[in-house]
């Protein structure tokens, strides 16, 4: 069988949302095996019940059988414990979901891409944070980015941007670092494809084209909200019946976690120093709250997980 993007096995670091998500299009799109990491078993296991839910939805709905459905869940298989990362070692991707912190990321990457083989790629689903920068820390101590070594293990780094929920987005963004090979953003393009989604491809800029733009709505509408502008729920559904918009801002933030918009915000504002970027207070006193959003229960509305 050819296959352009050469992803016999994939690996994916990060059990949440999007982890998860990837995890399933890869393994029901793309077909291909994946290894899913994440350093807490509660987060496994949230994560692999999700994934049930949705297939047996599919089954439900007639547009999947009983036997497809099973065959993508046994494509996916969990590496943890003791193992860590070093059991995504023999992948030819790996797709890093982890939360959106830089240092996390650099941590993960250190190293890593060199233990990878030759000719695998490590893709980051960041939202805003810098390609080039997360591969720059790819390189072990002992290698110098301008050399060819370094410049083979930086250029197999990518951005690949899905959207949440990742079965249901069509779209995926494409990042190219400033060391990305064109063969590295055409094989991760090609996966992309594979997984069924369409690619648009943007310069490695803070936030990309989509939350360069999405973040500025989101945080203006934080503001209507604290200058009393109008109620929440005036605001979303201005939104969502006067633009037809799926979910109104508010309940857009609520839904991508109010901590992962604040994260994106705090990049796009020091990575810009434009103050059009700069968060509002009230999401950073809602973050101070440890209020997140959908996912822990209360953002700027309620909800029973
Ligand atoms: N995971 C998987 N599938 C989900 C889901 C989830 N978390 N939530 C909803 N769905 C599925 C449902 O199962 C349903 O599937 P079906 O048609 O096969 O039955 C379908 O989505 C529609 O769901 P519902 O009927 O329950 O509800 P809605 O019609 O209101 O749709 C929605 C839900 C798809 C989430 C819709 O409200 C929407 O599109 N919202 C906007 C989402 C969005 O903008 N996402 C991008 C966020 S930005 C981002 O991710 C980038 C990052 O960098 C910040």
């Amino acid at each position: 069988m050819s296959i352009a993007h050469g992803i016999r096995t994939l690996g994916v670091l990060g059990a949440g949302q999007m982890g998860t998500g990837i995890a399933l299009v890869a393994a029901l799109r793309a077909k291909v095996p994946v290894l899913l990491h994440d350093r807490s078993s509660e987060q496994i296991t949230k994560g692999l019940s999700l994934v049930d839910k949705l297939l047996a939805k599919d089954v439900a709905k007639g547009r999947l059988t009983d036997e497809q459905a099973k065959e993508a869940r046994d494509r996916i298989s969990v590496v943890g414990g003791d193992v860590g990362i070093k059991g995504l070692r023999d992948v030819d991707m790996v797709v890093e979901a982890v939360s959106e912190n830089l240092s996390l990321k650099q941590k993960i990457f250190t190293s890593f891409v060199a233990e990878l083989k030759p000719e695998a790629i490590l893709a980051s689903n960041t939202s805003s944070i810098s390609i080039t920068k997360i591969a720059a820390s790819a390189l072990p101590a002992n290698v110098s980015s301008a050399s060819e070594e370094g410049k083979k293990i930086a250029g197999r780094v990518v951005g690949l941007h899905f959207f949440n929920p990742v079965p249901v987005m069509k779209l995926v963004e494409l990042i190219s670092a400033l060391q990305t090979t064109p063969e590295t953003l055409d094989r991760a393009r090609a996966f992309a494809i594979a997984c069924g989604k369409e690619v648009t491809t943007s310069k490695d800029v803070p936030g990309f084209v989509s939350n360069a733009l999405l973040m500025p709505f989101i945080n203006e509408a934080i503001m209507c909200l604290e200058k009393g502008t109008a109620t929440r729920e005036d605001i979303d559904t201005t939104l969502r019946l006067g633009m037809n918009h799926p979910m109104g801002p508010l309940q857009l933030a609520d839904f991508i976690g109010l901590d992962t918009c604040l994260a994106i915000q705090q990049t796009l504002y020091e990575g810009t120093r434009d103050s059009k970027y700069r968060p509002s207070i009230l999401l950073e006193r809602m973050v101070d709250a440890q209020w997140y959003g959908r996912k822990n229960g209360k953002g700027f509305y309620e909800y029973n997980n």
